[in-house]
């Protein structure tokens, strides 16, 4: 993740369109493709983003806000759960109650994430930097009203884009990438007693 960019670099139309064309080749349940992203390119449109989306004296620290507001580009990219309701309720998939209990989790919010890292992923290759970040959650109706996004409409956060300036690293860094170990279960959760651990 990059958190500050160059102000006076716009994110080329063509890169534009990458981002937003390997966006919609992410994989999707039911291959609902359930997404819509909100493009911000207009710099009005980028202030308003950051007005309706940052609380009064809350929230991220200002270095982080001066460096994310450079940022030329903001691909805002949203889940419709009903979409999902919808396409699960067709005759292949026949969940015709629509119930969400039978979602192990919300596929909208997945779909959108694995999005989101196409558009990363995107950036990257061509040589940009970019962060995904989240909205606060009491800047989402606010942001909703202010961009006319539906109701039935998520963000899963937001991808700033942009060509990368000298920044700081996440804070959260100095935690260090967690080990395979720590995180990799292999043929069982936990290993298997041994006679010596029965006493
Ligand atoms: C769901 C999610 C929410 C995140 N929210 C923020 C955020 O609000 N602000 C931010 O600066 N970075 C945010 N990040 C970026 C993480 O801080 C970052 O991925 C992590 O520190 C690892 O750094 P790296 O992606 O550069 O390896 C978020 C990442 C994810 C996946």
């Amino acid at each position: 993740m990059v958190r500050n960019f160059d102000p006076d670099r716009p994110v080329p139309a063509e890169v534009v369109d990458r981002l937003l064309t390997h966006a919609r080749r992410a994989p999707s349940a039911g291959f609902t493709q359930g997404w819509s992203f909100l493009v911000l390119a207009e710099p009005a449109d980028r202030e308003l983003f950051w007005t309706v989306t940052t609380p009064p004296g809350g929230g991220n620290p200002s270095w982080w806000l001066a460096g994310m507001r450079r940022a030329p580009l903001i691909i805002v990219p949203h889940g419709n759960r009903d979409a999902y309701l919808d396409r699960y309720a067709e005759a292949d998939k026949g969940w015709t109650d629509r119930d969400e209990g039978r979602w192990p989790v919300p596929y909208w919010h997945v779909d959108a994430g694995f999005a989101a890292l196409l558009v990363l992923l995107t950036a990257v290759d061509d040589g940009l930097g970019a962060c995904f970040f989240g909205l606060p959650a009491d800047g989402v109706a606010p942001y909703r009203a202010a961009f006319g996004v539906p109701a039935a409409f998520t963000p899963v956060g937001a991808v700033a884009v942009g060509y990368r300036a000298p920044d700081r690293r996440s804070p959260s860094l100095r935690r260090g990438h967690r080990t395979a170990a720590d995180v990799v279960h292999r043929g069982r959760w936990s290993a298997a007693p041994t006679p010596d651990d029965n006493g």
